[in-house]
């Protein structure tokens, strides 16, 4: 930012407007937006107030994975439903005692359910099972690890990374 050479673009863009076209104007206002500094926001150039990064969060807590990907078919309340197809309910399912399950169901897909190890990585995976076996009726408290998932992961080649 420098207030000086802001002052002269003003005062250049008024000296302009007396006799330039209006696209030239134009030019030479939007040059002197991008040379102001902090103090304007650009469209599309977010401003943090401490003027840090900006990142955009990942989903990590295992209900933002839930929400984010999984409730678009297991519905809000976990209940599933019978559209097009069935989607089994999680809610009180016994079948997430075992946390071996879920996480293959999760990891590789299984019937119309697609496999999200392309989307999700170990720790969102393993967050979001502790999710459903915690939550909508469901008591399994062992929380599910990384490594949990990692033992059942299918990469697409043999290293482990
Ligand atoms: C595109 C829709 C869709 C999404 C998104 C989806 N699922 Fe599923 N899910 C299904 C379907 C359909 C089945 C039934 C598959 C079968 O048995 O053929 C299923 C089955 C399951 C099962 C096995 C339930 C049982 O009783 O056998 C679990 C566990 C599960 N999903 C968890 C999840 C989790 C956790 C997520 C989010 C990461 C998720 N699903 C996202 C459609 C989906």
């Amino acid at each position: 930012m420098n207030i000086r050479s802001r002052a002269v673009v003003l005062a250049l863009s008024a000296a302009l407007a007396a006799i330039a076209a209006p696209q030239v104007l134009a030019q030479v206002t939007s040059d002197s937006e991008s040379l102001s500094g902090s103090n304007k926001t650009a469209p599309g150039i977010a401003q943090k107030p401490g003027g840090g990064p900006t990142t955009t969060p990942e989903p990590v807590s295992g209900q933002q994975v839930y929400q984010q990907i999984c409730q678009a078919c297991h519905m809000a309340d976990a209940k599933g439903g019978v559209g097009a197809g069935t989607i089994p309910a999680l809610a009180s399912n016994p079948k997430l005692n075992g946390a071996a399950y879920p996480i293959t169901v999760v990891v590789r897909g299984k019937g119309g359910m697609p496999p999200f190890s392309t989307i999700l990585d170990p720790a969102q995976v393993a967050a979001v099972v502790t999710y459903v076996r915690t939550n909508f009726g469901n008591a399994y408290v062992k929380p599910v690890t990384e490594d949990d998932v990692k033992k059942l992961w299918v990469a697409p080649s043999a290293n482990d990374h």
